[in-house]
């Protein structure tokens, strides 16, 4: 058993980076037996999953349709604020009856398996978990399961060092047009209120040869989009010393001639002129970005350690609008950071009233164990954080609904999805920046890039209609 441990987490050396090759020498133990895997989290997350399906498919596990005929369980999960725990801990009762009934193995990848609280709960109440396997070590998700079915005892197998890069580990991608290709691991940010740091190692890039041949390879399978996935993007090959930046690597990325090119998550203090240039002059990077801006007043800002001001965020913000044409930009902010008065709240609204974003994640801050802000003095009352949260959100929905609005009666080119959910004449699919759109249409444009006549427009989507 290796459980994790905070301090160890947290240390960076910056020793040299190991890239290894996943070990393809595991016996096919699945026989048959069924895998369900529910991810929480963000979008490194739901790529992750893409690898544990793929490890589980390339052992003889097959994908169960529905949950409740699975064998394995596998919750790869989220620890960024405290309403995803919940939500994991809930799910961990309802397998817990599950168990009951059936012979089932459940098992807890992902950031809570990095924390220590977690896995001492994990030990001391939740039985019903059957292993744990931490971020650093999902290469080895296989022998962790075959042990445990080879020796009827619990595994917990959790590192917590600065992190190797592991190439080749099989996956199993979600779809067949749109595919996620990690970049970046890690991060070294620290910003005080958030725990990747410590669940996810040090921020450490993979070799662009690499990158660059995977994506050669999506397209040479048919892939229309490729999304560059990091925790923080723009610090791509910072680690690795050379002058290779995010700015050289989207420029190889998008001479694969990949027809769509993305990149999530942006952080503001990385983003060099070259990166917007080169956004702005390629066709296929797509124009939308994601920039978390968290707060809107200085004071706030410094004591999240985000590196840069609201000045600084503002000329970033009114460049990429400059350059990148029909550019979209999102954003994430956080009402409720300990010391957050009325009207450092007020500067935000008013960074949110000059930027007008297509949109916003937006949150109330949630302490998180051991990182530094959950040690500030000047808790928010939780009355409070909501009212922000709700006074926030109706003017991130009015500017939403404004850019929507301005799509309208305009033909613009989607990538179709898959069938909406809702109507079955309709199918569902992405503008180049980034919107949802309902389309009038059939299961025959899945999967093509085709133009759209945008006929409505509301805060959160689009109605369009195709055009031949
Ligand atoms: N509380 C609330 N929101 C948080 N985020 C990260 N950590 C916390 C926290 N402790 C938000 C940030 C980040 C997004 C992914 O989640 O806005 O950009
Ligand atoms: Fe967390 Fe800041 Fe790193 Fe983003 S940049 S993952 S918010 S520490």
């Amino acid at each position: 058993m290796k459980t994790p441990n905070m301090i160890d987490a947290k240390k960076r050396h910056h020793n040299k980076i190991e890239y290894t090759k996943y070990n393809k020498d595991i016996a096919k133990f699945g026989n048959g037996k069924k895998f369900f895997v529910r991810t929480y989290g963000c979008q490194m997350n739901e790529h992750d999953s893409e690898k544990i399906r793929g490890m589980l498919l390339s052992a003889g596990f097959i994908p169960a349709d529905d949950i409740l005929d699975a064998d394995i369980i596998i919750l790869n999960t989220c620890a960024i604020r405290e309403n995803a725990h919940d939500k994991v801990f809930g799910f961990l009762g309802v397998l817990k009856h599950m168990k009951q009934s059936k012979d089932l193995l459940v098992g807890i990848c992902g950031c809570m398996a990095q924390e220590e609280v977690v896995i001492k709960d994990i030990l001391n109440k939740y039985k019903q978990v059957d292993f744990v396997c931490g971020t650093h070590n999902l290469d080895n998700l296989l022998s962790i399961i075959k042990e445990q079915i080879d020796t009827k005892k619990r595994q917990i197998e959790v590192l917590s060092y600065e992190g190797d890069i592991v190439e080749d580990i099989p996956v199993l991608r979600d779809s067949p047009y749109s595919a996620w290709v990690d970049i970046i691991y890690g991060c070294d940010k620290f910003c005080t209120y958030c725990i990747v740091p410590y669940t996810r190692g040090m921020q450490r890039s993979r070799r662009h040869e690499e990158i660059v041949s995977e994506v050669e390879e999506l397209v040479k399978k048919g892939y229309k989009e490729v999304t560059l996935l990091g925790q923080n993007v723009n610090a791509y090959g910072k680690d690795l010393y050379s002058d290779y930046t995010l700015a050289n690597l989207l420029s190889d990325v998008a001479d694969t001639g990949i027809e769509r090119l993305r990149f999530v998550t942006s952080h503001p203090w990385d983003f060099t002129d070259e990166m917007v240039d080169i956004i702005a002059k390629r066709d296929n990077i797509m124009p939308y970005i994601h920039l978390p801006l968290q707060s809107g007043s200085n004071k706030i800002l410094k004591l999240m350690n985000r590196r840069y001001t609201k000045e600084e965020y503002l000329k970033l913000y009114n460049q990429i609008r400059e350059k990148v044409k029909d550019s979209s930009i999102t954003t994430d902010i956080i009402v409720g950071f300990p010391g957050e008065t009325e009207e450092d709240f007020e500067e935000t609204l008013s960074v949110v009233n000059e930027c007008k974003f297509d949109g916003a994640f937006t949150f109330a801050y949630s302490p998180r164990e051991n990182t530094p802000a959950a040690r500030m003095e000047d808790a928010i009352l939780e009355e409070v954080k909501m009212d922000r949260l709700h006074r926030l959100n109706e003017i991130i929905n009015k500017y939403s609904n404004e850019a929507n609005q301005r799509l309208l009666n305009k033909t613009v080119k989607c990538l179709v999805t898959s069938l909406s959910d809702k109507d079955k004449n309709k199918v569902c699919g992405y503008t180049e920046n980034m919107k949802l759109v309902n389309i009038v249409g059939d299961k025959s444009l899945i999967g093509k890039i085709v133009n759209v006549k945008i006929t409505d427009a509301k805060s959160f989507s689009l109605d369009g209609e195709y055009i031949k």
